[in-house]
């Protein structure tokens, strides 16, 4: 049931001479690890730095040379690498791959590659600063832009001058995720917009203090990251997170109920799905207090008001809403999970209600794993084993592109 977006893809992956070439090691074994077939590339200057042998132990597969391009087997390795890759990696990518990339210059086997290879291309530089932002270096990242290179990075940082500035070659998981971001761009929800939320709100009392739930978000993002999976335009409207977003997502972050609701009825005028996977408050205080509470004043009690359901509000707008073809919500309970749970779907004119019985300690709020229930709009209800929330994430994503479709 667990798509992996890596599974079986193959991915070349270009290495050029940097010092980060160490960092294409971590790499290759992570999108390995992750299923991809890695057929990795060393330019000359690579090899000054790390071994064919090095990626050949990570990946089980041969790791090419330009060896390779003059050797009996060149005439078919020259342009056959480059038709059977799904995605193009060049990471590290140094001034001088770039350059050659971005003039169609093919004197060497990764460069070949890159100009008879049809696939996506991601380049991740690495490189002194002023190297990267001379306007040579510059142009040439203009001209694959252009072309539709994603390009990934450079981050700030140490670079190995010494020096500090903008030249260090993007983290493996930002790499990963940018990778994901373009196998998953034919997948069946390409051209949907689909908007996720997630985290849980909070209610302020005063300036320091606030009324909160133990809602992680980690279920939100996982959802998040499925839809861009399966090739979804995706809003992600995170509530008070602390984790890294998928990347390709727009992100966008909010605190209270009252936040959440305008950023969904904002980004809900144009989408095809909605997920609400946040744990939105039901209760604000009435009163926020501009300075903070002092001890010694004291607080006998806090009035609290409902805040606006935000389900309820998306269905009343759903008659105008006409691509607003999927809405989906959570239902977490603590007793009479399925009786409560289809209430909910009702009530708030869902899809389909994801219950999960939040009393479990290894399901629901801040673990990885959850137990859910699927319920749709027929009333018909699936039991879903323990999972991660990961798995319960692709499950749903499936489901979702199944009545968009
Ligand atoms: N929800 C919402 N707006 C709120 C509260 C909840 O849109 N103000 C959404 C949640 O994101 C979730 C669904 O409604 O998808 C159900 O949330 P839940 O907290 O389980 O139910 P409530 O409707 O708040 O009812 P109760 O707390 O009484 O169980």
């Amino acid at each position: 049931m667990n798509m992996n977006i890596f599974q079986g893809r193959s991915v070349l992956l270009g290495i050029t001479g940097s010092i980060a070439a160490y960092k294409g090691v971590e790499l290759a074994s992570r999108l390995t690890q992750e299923g991809a077939l890695v057929d990795v590339i060393l330019t000359p200057s690579a090899q000054k730095f790390v071994t064919p042998l090095t990626f050949q132990s990570v990946t089980g597969r041969k790791a090419y040379t330009d060896e390779d391009l003059w050797g009996g087997e060149g005439h078919v390795t020259h342009i056959g690498l480059g038709r059977v890759g799904d995605l193009l990696i060049v990471a590290p990518a140094s001034a001088n791959t770039i350059a050659r990339i971005a003039q169609g210059i093919a004197d060497n086997l990764l460069c070949v590659t890159a100009l008879a290879a049809r696939c996506p291309v991601i380049i991740a530089p690495a490189m002194d600063a002023g190297m990267f932002s001379h306007p040579a270096t510059q142009a040439n990242v203009s001209i694959l832009k252009e072309r539709g290179v994603t390009f990934i990075g450079p981050a700030a940082g140490h670079l190995a001058s010494g020096l500090v500035g903008v030249g260090r070659m993007e983290d493996t998981a930002a790499i990963i995720g940018a990778a994901r971001w373009k196998l998953g761009h034919d997948g069946n929800l390409a051209g949907k917009k689909i908007v996720v939320t997630a985290g849980g709100t909070q209610e302020a009392i005063d300036p320091v203090r606030m009324v909160t739930n133990r809602s992680s978000g980690k279920q939100g993002y996982a959802l998040a990251q499925a839809a861009i999976d399966h090739g979804a335009n995706v809003t992600l409207i995170s509530a008070n997170c602390s984790l890294p977003s998928p990347f390709g997502c727009k992100l966008v972050e909010v605190s209270s109920a009252a936040g959440m609701l305008g950023a969904v009825l904002d980004e809900i005028q144009d989408a095809n799905g909605l997920i609400m996977a946040a744990a939105v408050a039901d209760f604000k205080p009435v009163q926020i207090a501009a300075e903070k509470i002092k001890k010694d004043t004291g607080l006998a009690s806090i009035e609290l008001e409902p805040t606006v359901d935000i389900l309820h509000q998306v269905a009343n707008r759903r008659g105008s809403l006409a691509n607003l073809k999927c809405v989906i919500g959570f239902a977490a309970e603590t007793e009479d999970l399925l009786e409560n749970a289809r209430i909910k779907l009702k009530k708030k004119k869902l899809n389909m209600i994801v219950a999960n019985d939040i009393s479990a300690t290894d399901a629901g709020f801040g673990v990885d794993t959850n137990r859910v229930i699927l319920i749709k709009q027929d009333g018909s209800a699936e039991s879903l084993p323990l999972m991660t929330k990961i798995e319960v994430a692709e499950t749903i994503i499936e489901i979702t592109a199944q009545i968009l479709e």
